[in-house]
């Protein structure tokens, strides 16, 4: 008989909602049960829908971690607790299931990594668990595009004043002293970071970690971190890479993500939804977040029950994510101010966003030739960025990070 997983869940409200979901979905095919969740933020009522279903509440984390009996623990909680909440659990010898990012710090997951040396912790890129990123890395990986020439990606994902005002830590470097880093390369659009160290990876399962970075980092919305990106870089085994990122245009361009090889090429567009390819594969599939977050508790309970041999993906695989995203802050010199003469403000019914002159052009420039902002001209980009070379030191002072 397949044992049933006890969870504990930290953090219930955002992101933490879908994560009850899919283990209740698990629990209802007798995999799983949800026994304790912990969040010092909800109100009665939350708390008493949960005592009606024998879910124990604890306002603090290490209260429940102390008085519960749990095999895995789920943290869905702001990224300047995913440190310390993590090495609570590992300390305990609890399977973890930690929200992407995993850190923001390479110093920091440099410490996790060293706490877990059996590989307990899954980071919930669930991006890589998708019908469309499994056909493209399948056809990497059994060679039908031949060597991987150049992997490149984009994305506009327009976000208004309703998405800075929703937490304390959105669009923030640190708080209290904890790093942060929020932006669409490290938050939003993290995924397709991830996905990058993916279709780079030697075999099937495995990420890989470039051996340059270079970027540049800019801000639109005043904030204290930035919201428009670009970088490019190279991997030891010679494959070139390209991200741009933004979400200061009016206008969406759904994420994509094009693979060129010697052989041929594919492109995952739409957000990832859909996969089309010069050799003949094509699949077109939009799957909800609920839908890639129950395939990711599929997985993680599979390793847990012994069917499968590790999670699809450990702190070890976020190395290059982590790696890459320390190297745009160091190469760009910190986060540049897009001087206000190339910014225009836009109101969505109460709420205002920011568009920046001819940045969802150069964001599809950046796509189709992986040149920087800078390097294409934007009369804006005055950034200068410095090439870096990974693997970093862990103890570099990254610009209004450390
Ligand atoms: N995988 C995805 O698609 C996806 C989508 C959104 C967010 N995220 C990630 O999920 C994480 C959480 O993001 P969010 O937007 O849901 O955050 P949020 O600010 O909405 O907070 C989530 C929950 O954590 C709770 N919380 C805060 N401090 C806590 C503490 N000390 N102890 C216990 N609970 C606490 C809050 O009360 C809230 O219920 C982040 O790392 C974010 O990047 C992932």
């Amino acid at each position: 008989m397949t044992k049933i997983v006890n969870f504990g869940l930290i953090g219930t409200g955002g992101i933490g909602a879908y994560h009850r979901a899919a283990i209740e979905t698990h629990a209802e095919a007798g995999l799983a049960k949800l026994v304790a969740v912990a969040d010092p933020t909800i109100g009665e009522d939350k708390i008493a829908e949960f005592r009606s279903k024998g879910i124990h509440w604890h306002a603090d984390y290490r209260e429940m971690l102390d008085q519960e009996t749990l095999d895995a623990v789920v943290i869905a909680t702001p990224i300047p607790f995913h440190l310390e909440m993590t090495k609570a659990c590992l300390a305990r010898g609890l399977f973890v299931n930690l929200e992407k990012p995993p850190v923001p710090l390479l110093g920091q997951l440099e410490e996790l990594i060293a706490a877990d040396p059996r590989n307990t912790v899954n980071v919930g890129f669930q991006m890589i668990g998708a019908a469309s990123t499994q056909a493209l890395k399948r056809l990497i990986s059994e060679g039908l595009l031949g060597k991987i020439l150049s992997i490149r990606a984009a994305g506009c994902w327009p976000r208004l004043d309703g998405y800075y005002g929703r937490a304390r830590w959105a669009g923030k470097m640190s708080i209290d002293g904890a790093p942060i880093f929020d932006g669409p390369a490290t938050n939003a659009l993290a995924h397709v970071i991830h996905t990058i160290m993916y279709c780079a990876g030697e075999t099937h399962d495995t990420f890989s970690v470039p051996s340059e970075v270079t970027g540049e980092l800019y801000r639109a919305r005043r904030i204290e971190s930035y919201d428009t990106a670009c970088l490019k870089g190279r991997f030891p085994s010679d494959i070139a890479f390209s991200l741009a990122v933004t979400h200061a245009t009016e206008n969406k361009f759904p994420f994509s993500i094009q693979v060129k090889g010697t052989l041929g090429s594919a492109t995952l567009s739409e957000d990832g939804a859909r996969l089309e390819s010069s050799v003949g594969v094509s699949l077109d599939r939009e799957e909800s977040t609920q839908q890639l977050l129950d395939i990711n508790y599929t997985e993680f309970l599979k390793v847990l029950s012994g069917e499968r041999a590790r999670f699809p993906s450990t702190l070890r695989d976020t190395r290059g994510y982590v790696e890459t995203t320390n190297a745009i802050l160091l190469s760009s010199g910190g986060i540049h101010d897009i001087p206000m003469e190339f910014i225009r403000e836009y109101r969505q019914g109460e709420e205002a966003g920011f568009d920046v002159t001819g940045l969802r052009e150069a964001v599809l420039e950046s796509l189709s030739n992986g040149r920087l902002f800078s390097a294409q001209g934007c009369s804006w980009a005055i950034g200068n960025p410095a090439p870096i070379s990974l693997p970093l030191d862990s103890t570099t002072p990254l610009p209004g990070l450390t």
